[in-house]
């Protein structure tokens, strides 16, 4: 059963999380055993705005248990028997009064074909602590998650415990496992994958097609929300939209709360809309960088066409194997000699890679890992190397080796921000590469990123977001009036 919205809609199979949970026993029994172990995962948690019950917060699910368990309901828990493999979904026993304000109450039976568990069992309050002990639990092995780009932790599950039941809490083991799975796509994830971005595509074509002079940013991002949920199903985004026109399209982030999307879109303004849908939790993470009003200045062709040829020279040199800081570094190298070209920079290339020039006009990282979340997890799992602390480069979200199936995006970008320009330009190991008075036509230009996402093959690269005008032609035949 699982997941989809009818029409036209991707089906996702019930099947993908059967097979995730099969992955991670596979691998849980490749450790020394341990009688009685069992995993336990706790699912999100449903809020409400502030201190009221006013539901204005759709749910939707915390990633590591929807990778496990394909579940929509919130406050959830799942458990899996190591040595078996055997999994048990424990939804909340809802009261009888749901039914009136929320609907019908489904039963086990209903929870079960839906998701493919073994079993479920409404989560009455020692309900997970009952099924252990009676299935000789002595092991829990919870997740606890750390993301080293937020910060944040995801504590452990917790459900009321009876005083004489103490089994041993490991913490450890279960999050490098689980975390790494998540980094190679299976094909039913892929093609989740795929569909989110198919979508995230046809949505920037849209906007592309629909945008003018004087509609301000926000009824762009009006117009991609409305067409990824209208037409692909989507009821959320996998991140705030970054809808930025003129010197916004220099904010890397622009669009959150304080910067919402709100300017009059000018005349001769390059765009940079960053915006992409999840389906059913999988993300997409889309860039389109075009002129506003269609047709490319001289300028923007230059910075442009710099940026598509490192988003390109990339994709032909991600190979498995190898090192994503080289690629970021290749990335650099190649915008580093379209902006020489343009007369903005002068001298040697490889010197200026050594002196971060690079990082004054790509300060973020070349690219991340993307699944069901837009950032996703594992990047600093595997063969990484620690974060590097140069400039750009610590930005990096992944310093693996890429292998196949992980999906990474290719997001090189060129930003004139003033308080890095101004910087270089102060600082005696950059400032001689700069041609001052060409980089100062570029001020207020705003930026331009080119990103794409990625499945990495042995056979070459799928470009998953292949569908979209990309050269400066092919988006000015596509955007003619
Ligand atoms: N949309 C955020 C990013 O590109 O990483
Ligand atoms: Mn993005
Ligand atoms: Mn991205």
């Amino acid at each position: 059963m699982s997941f989809d919205l009818g029409g036209n809609t991707h089906h996702v199979p019930a099947k993908l999380f059967v097979d995730n949970r099969r992955r991670l026993v596979a691998e849980l029994q490749k450790l020394p055993p341990k009688a009685g172990t069992f995993v336990v995962l706790q699912g999100g948690v449903g809020r409400h705005r502030y201190n009221t019950d006013s539901e204005d917060l759709p749910f939707r699910q915390e990633s590591y248990f929807f990778w496990a368990f394909g579940a929509h309901e919130s406050d959830a828990f799942g458990v899996i028997d190591v040595a078996t493999g055997k999994s048990v979904f424990f939804p909340p026993r809802l009261p009888p009064d749901f039914a009136i304000w929320e609907g019908k109450i489904r039963d086990e039976a209903w929870l079960k074909a839906k998701y493919e568990v073994d079993e479920v069992i409404f989560n009455d309050k020692y309900a997970i602590n009952d099924y252990l002990t009676s299935h000789g639990a002595k092991n829990l092995y919870l997740l606890k998650a750390e993301n080293t780009d937020s910060g944040n932790t995801l504590v452990p599950a917790s459900f009321p415990k009876r005083d004489h039941f103490n089994p041993s809490i490991d913490t450890a083991t279960l999050y490098p496992v689980i975390a790494n799975l998540r980094v190679f796509k299976t094909d039913l994830e892929l093609d989740v994958l795929r569909y989110a971005v198919k979508i995230a595509c046809e949505a920037h074509k849209d906007v592309m097609k629909s945008i003018r002079p004087n509609m301000f940013e926000y009824q762009c991002e009006s117009l991609f929300r409305h067409h990824s949920y209208y037409h692909g199903g989507c009821r959320h985004l996998a991140y705030t939209c970054v809808a930025a026109t003129g010197c916004n399209s220099s904010i890397l982030h622009y669009g959150h709360a304080n910067a919402p999307n709100s300017k009059l879109i000018k005349d001769g303004d390059m765009c940079m809309y960053d915006m992409g849908p999840e389906y059913n939790c999988y993300a997409s993470d889309v860039t389109c960088s075009f002129p506003a009003n269609g047709k490319f200045t001289e300028n923007q062709k230059l910075v442009y066409n710099a940026v598509l040829k490192a988003n390109r020279e990339v994709f032909k040199a991600a190979k498995p194997g190898v090192r994503w800081i080289d690629m970021h570094l290749l990335a650099e190298k190649v915008l580093l000699e379209g902006l020489k070209g343009a007369g903005i920079l002068k001298g040697d290339v490889d010197a200026m890679v050594k002196a971060r020039i690079g990082a004054v006009f790509l300060p973020h990282g070349l690219g991340h890992l993307m699944g069901l979340d837009v950032h996703d997890v594992g990047g600093f799992l595997g063969d990484a190397v620690p974060r590097p602390s140069e400039a750009g480069l610590s930005s990096l979200r992944t310093t693996r080796t890429l292998q196949e199936r992980m999906c990474i995006t290719i997001e090189p970008g060129c930003y004139f921000i003033d308080i890095l320009l101004d910087r270089a330009l102060a600082d005696p190991k950059q400032k001689d590469f700069f041609i001052v008075e060409r980089l100062n036509e570029f001020r207020g230009f705003g930026g331009i990123r080119i990103e794409d996402d990625i499945v990495v093959w042995e056979k070459g690269n799928e470009n998953m977001s292949q569908n979209l005008p990309r050269t400066v032609e092919e988006i000015e035949e596509f955007m003619k009036h």
